[in-house]
C-alpha cells in the first residue's frame, strides 16, 4: 500500500523529526523546526552534499562524463546583502508570483496553482476551481458543482463536464468561476503581482533608505564574491563555488509539509567555465546531480530529469532542467521539484559588473526606481576572468545546480517510510514501521543494547558505546524489552543494532542486526567501530 502523507507527518512528530514552528502558539504557516532526529538527518544531507561535491572532490581527476578536471571551493555569505544586489539580479523587479483574492472567503491563491473544469448543469455553465489535482480534485469539483446547483449526489448524471482540467491562468474572465472555497460565482479578483522577497530594515531608522531584504537565494552571495575568491585562492577556470545556507521567500501558499516553506535551506553551486564549454558542463552537472539522489537511495522510478519549456525559464536562464521526485502528496503521475540545474550564461557576473542588463535581453525601459535611484546600476568592478595560458579575458559562463536541503530531506523521509511484518520473540508476526534511510543519512548509525539489565551486560554495552561515540553518532538503550528497543530504532531509521548477550560474556562477541533484512551476525566487541564505519561508508 502506498504511504499516506499523514502517516509520515505523524511519525515525524512522534519521533522528533519535524515540528511546526511556534506550535504552542498555534504555529506559523510555512515555517518548520527540525527536532532531535530531524536535525541529525538534515545535517547528514548537507554534509553528504558538501563532502560529495566539495571536500571529497578530486581536482586532479577527470570525473566520468566531465569535459575536464575542475576545482571546487566554498563560501558562507550573509543573508542580508546590499539592496542593489537584488535590483541588479532582477529579484527586486521580477521575482514575483501572481495571486488572486477571493472577495467572498477572504482567501488568497497563487494564480498558477488553481485548476478546474467547465461544467454545465440546469442551464448554467461555469468553471469549478480547486487546488487539488487528480481523482481527489475531480471528486471535490463534482461535489461543489452539485452543491452550487442545489443537486444531490444521485443527480451527478445531470452534470456535463466540458474539456480537461486546466489552470486558472488560461481563464481570462473570472465572472463564471466558482473559487475553491466560494459559494457564489465571480468572487476572484484579477491576478496581481506579489514580490516574494521578505523586507526588513537595517539600522535604527526604519524608512525607505534603510530597506533591505532577506536573500531569496544563496547564489548572489557567490557572484558578488567571485573576484574575492579568484584573488584569495589560486582557482582556475573551470571551477565551482559551493554554498549552503538559509533563504527566505514569502510564498503565497506554503504547503505540503516542508516542500514549500517560507524559510528554507539551499545547497547551491555556481560553476564557472569558458563559454564554449558551457553546454558540456551543463550536461555534466545534470547527470551528476541526478546520480547523487540515486546514490543516496531515492528510487529510480520516482525520480526524473525534466527540461523546462522556454516560457518556464527564470529571467536569467537560457536552459534549465529540474530534478523531480514523485512525492506522495502529488497526484499520480505528478512530480515535484527537488533541484534546478540552470545554464545562467554570463547574466549574473555581467549584471553585477555593468548593470543595465535587461534580464530578457530587451533594452531597459526603466533606469531609475521610484526613489530616483538607478535600478540596474552594477558595481562597476571588473568581474571578468583572465586566462593566463591563452592570454584571453572573458566573462565566464555559469552552470548552477541549485538544490533545496529541506526538499531533499523530505524526499529522503518519504522514500524511507516502510511498513512490514516481522516475527516477535515468540515468532508471532507483528507490524513494524521503519525508516529505511541510507546509512550515511540515518540520524544514528548504530544503537547499543545489553540484552538484559544484569549479569554485567550493561557494563560491556557501555564500554562498546564509549568506544563508538567519538567516531560515530550512536545511541545507548537498556530500557524495556529488547524487541521494543529494536522497533524504536527501526522507526528512527538506525541501520544497525549491536546487542550484548550471554555469549558476549563468554567469548567477547556481540550480535549486529541489520534494520532492513533483520539479518544478525556476530563480531568481536572490539571490532564494532570498524565494522559500523565500514557498513556506513558502503565499503563492504
Ligand atoms: N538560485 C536558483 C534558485 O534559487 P530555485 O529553483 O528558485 O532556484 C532552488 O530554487 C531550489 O531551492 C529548489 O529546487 C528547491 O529545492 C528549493 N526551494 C525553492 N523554494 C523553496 C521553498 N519555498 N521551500 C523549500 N524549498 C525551496
Amino acid at each position: 500500500m502506498p504511504m499516506q502523507m499523514d502517516q509520515l507527518v505523524a511519525l515525524c512528530k512522534r519521533r522528533g523529526f519535524l515540528f511546526q514552528s511556534s506550535e504552542i502558539y498555534g504555529g506559523l504557516n510555512g515555517f518548520w523546526d527540525y527536532g532531535p532526529m530531524g536535525v541529525e538527518l538534515k545535517r547528514n544531507v548537507r554534509e553528504a552534499w558538501w563532502r560529495d561535491m566539495v571536500t571529497a572532490h578530486n581536482e586532479q581527476a577527470v570525473r566520468p562524463g566531465a569535459p575536464s578536471t575542475y576545482e571546487m571551493t566554498g563560501l558562507d555569505c550573509t543573508i542580508i546583502m546590499h539592496p542593489q544586489v537584488w535590483k541588479v539580479s532582477g529579484h527586486y523587479d521580477l521575482f514575483h508570483d501572481f495571486l488572486v483574492d477571493c472577495r467572498e472567503e477572504k482567501r488568497r491563491y497563487r494564480h498558477d496553482q488553481v485548476f478546474g473544469r467547465w461544467v454545465e448543469g440546469r442551464g448554467q455553465r461555469f468553471f469549478v476551481a480547486t487546488e487539488t489535482l487528480g481523482d481527489e480534485g475531480q471528486e471535490e469539483m463534482q461535489h461543489r458543482a452539485l452543491k452550487f446547483l442545489g443537486l444531490r449526489a444521485k443527480d451527478a448524471g445531470e452534470l456535463k463536464w466540458d474539456g480537461p482540467v486546466v489552470c486558472l491562468t488560461t481563464i481570462k474572465d473570472h465572472s463564471q468561476v466558482l473559487a475553491p472555497d466560494a459559494k457564489k460565482l465571480g468572487t476572484l479578483t484579477e491576478p496581481r503581482e506579489f514580490n516574494l522577497m521578505f523586507e526588513t530594515h537595517t539600522g535604527a531608522v526604519a524608512d525607505e533608505s534603510s530597506k533591505t531584504f532577506l536573500r531569496p537565494e544563496t547564489a548572489q552571495g557567490i557572484f558578488v564574491n567571485f573576484k574575492n575568491v579568484l584573488d584569495s585562492t589560486r582557482v582556475k577556470i573551470p571551477f565551482g563555488i559551493a554554498q549552503i545556507g538559509k533563504s527566505f521567500r514569502n510564498e503565497i501558499t506554503p504547503r505540503n509539509f516542508t516542500f514549500r516553506s517560507r524559510e528554507f535551506e539551499q545547497m547551491e553551486i555556481e560553476f564557472f567555465c569558458r563559454p564554449e564549454t558551457s553546454a558540456d558542463w551543463y550536461a555534466y552537472w545534470r547527470d551528476r546531480r541526478f546520480a547523487w539522489y540515486l546514490d543516496l537511495g531515492l528510487a529510480r522510478d520516482r525520480l526524473r530529469l525534466r527540461d523546462h519549456d522556454p516560457d518556464e525559464l527564470s529571467h536569467y536562464s537560457t536552459g534549465t532542467a529540474d530534478i523531480e521526485y514523485a512525492f506522495p502528496f502529488m497526484a499520480p503521475g505528478e512530480f515535484g521539484e527537488l533541484e534546478g540545474v540552470a545554464h545562467r550564461g554570463d547574466f549574473d557576473l555581467r549584471s553585477h559588473m555593468e548593470g543595465k542588463l535587461d534580464p530578457k535581453s530587451r533594452p531597459l525601459a526603466v533606469e531609475n526606481d521610484e526613489h530616483g535611484q538607478p535600478r540596474y546600476r552594477g558595481s562597476g568592478r571588473d568581474l571578468s576572468y583572465f586566462d593566463a595560458e591563452t592570454k584571453e579575458r572573458f566573462i565566464p559562463h555559469v552552470i548552477e545546480p541549485s538544490a533545496g536541503a529541506d526538499r531533499a530531506t523530505l524526499a529522503f523521509l518519504c522514500e524511507a517510510y516502510r511498513e512490514d511484518e516481522v516475527p516477535d520473540e515468540n515468532g508471532k508476526l507483528t507490524k513494524r514501521t521503519l525508516m529505511a534511510f541510507h546509512p550515511r543519512l540515518a540520524p544514528y548509525k548504530a544503537a547499543v543494547f545489553p540484552l538484559v539489565r544484569k549479569d554485567g551486560m550493561p557494563e560491556v554495552a557501555q564500554e562498546i558505546y564509549a568506544a563508538l561515540k567519538p567516531r560515530l553518532n550512536v545511541f545507548y538503550d537498556e530500557k524495556s524489552a529488547v524487541g521494543r528497543r529494536y522497533r524504536r530504532q527501526d522507526e528512527i531509521g538506525t541501520p544497525y543494532c549491536i546487542t550484548v548477550d550471554g555469549q558476549t560474556l563468554e567469548d567477547g562477541t556481540v550480535t549486529v542486526r541489520d534494520r532492513d533484512t533483520l539479518r544478525q551476525w556476530r563480531i568481536h566487541k572490539n571490532e564494532c567501530a570498524a565494522e559500523i564505519e565500514r557498513l556506513v561508508s558502503g565499503n563492504e
